[in-house]
């Protein structure tokens, strides 16, 4: 009887089939209802007691192999016919393309990051404007000459309605609905009526920070702006030329020392190692008035810069039209975790 099991363990064993139906019969043939494995058990109650040990081992082990047998040639077929419908499965992947941020988004993040550092909270706006907010809350009322320094697009069916020129108007929002101390950062999309070049478009983004609290002071604003180019381009030597800006009394340019040691800085900086990179000062009393605060009690500062100039600036981009093409091979280059 053991020799009778030990021949059935062999055959199991060389056993072989990439076929279902084979596979079925062979099932049939060893666990079917009256399969070899059956007869084997019904035999066992006939063995002799001393000798039931060795031969239930036996057995067992037949039991195990038969359906371990099974189960790996179903695996195998599953896997060639798998093969058959999806090629092979061992091929390597598909490389992964993981994208990347626009260089608008990475150096917005970067600016918001910055200021976040001394306690600037975004607050962001509508890019449909009405006049209030754009202009006449700014200290720009209606005939002011300081409009046409900004070609604004307006919507035809209703004068009321504009498209942002900046994101001033955020802050003009912003100071009317909480009461200071005000610490914003205000990014965003702005639109101005220009013609497109390589250095202007008529779609841009902005940045702009406003301060208010009692006793700010110009030299808070130098302060927080030399923190910024220092974070920013590494570099803190600023100057501040005097400028003018409807909302800011007094108004000032920011120039940064970009240095002349390559040709490529005497280009940027038309060979005076300076670069202008935003505009600011402190905000007019008027602009206060209008949003409901008090100039006696508070004052404080603004600043606004082109998120499309440092760009370029940053990663010496010569043309700011390529921001606006996505063109894959300039997206591309741009890889960063923020
Ligand atoms: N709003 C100005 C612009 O769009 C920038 C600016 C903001 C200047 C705040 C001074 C203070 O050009």
């Amino acid at each position: 009887m053991i020799k009778e099991i030990k021949k059935h363990l062999k055959k199991v064993n060389d056993f072989h089939t990439e076929n279902l139906s084979e596979l079925e019969s062979f099932r049939i043939e060893y666990s079917g209802k009256k399969g070899i494995l059956n007869d084997f058990f019904v035999s066992f109650r006939d063995i002799p007691n001393e000798n039931k040990k060795e031969y239930g081992k036996e057995l067992n082990i037949l039991k195990e192999l038969v359906s371990n047998k099974i189960q790996s040639i179903k695996n195998s077929i599953s896997l060639t016919s798998e093969m058959g419908k999806n090629g092979d499965l061992f091929r390597p992947g598909f490389e992964f393309d993981t994208g990347s941020r626009h260089p608008l988004s990475i150096v917005k993040n970067r600016i918001i990051s910055i200021f976040s550092q001394i306690g600037f909270k975004l607050s962001e706006g509508p890019e449909i404007e009405d006049d209030w907010h754009n202009f006449t809350a700014l200290n720009l009322p209606e005939h002011h000459p300081a409009r046409d320094m900004q070609d604004t697009f307006f919507i035809q069916t209703n004068p009321d309605k504009l498209l942002r020129t900046h994101t001033s108007s955020v802050q003009v929002r912003y100071m009317e609905n909480n009461k200071p101390p005000i610490r914003i950062l205000s990014p965003g999309r702005v639109f101005r009526n220009e013609a497109i070049s390589s250095r202007s478009h008529c779609i841009f983004h902005q940045v702009e920070g406003l301060y208010i609290n009692r006793e700010v002071s110009f030299a808070d604003l130098k302060q927080t702006l030399q923190f910024f180019t220092k974070a920013l381009f590494g570099k803190s030597i600023i100057r501040l030329r005097p400028s003018y800006f409807p909302f800011t009394e007094p108004s000032a340019e920011v120039d940064i020392y970009w240095g002349l040691e390559t040709e490529t800085d005497r280009r940027i900086t038309k060979g005076t190692g300076w670069l202008e990179i935003m505009g600011c000062g402190m905000v007019d009393p008027n602009v206060l008035i209008n949003c409901n605060i008090d100039p006696e009690k508070y004052s404080g500062y603004a600043f606004g810069m082109g998120i499309e100039r440092i760009t370029m600036l940053l990663y010496q981009i010569g043309d700011i039209r390529m921001f606006f093409e996505n063109d894959l091979r300039f997206l591309k280059q741009f890889k960063s975790s923020i």
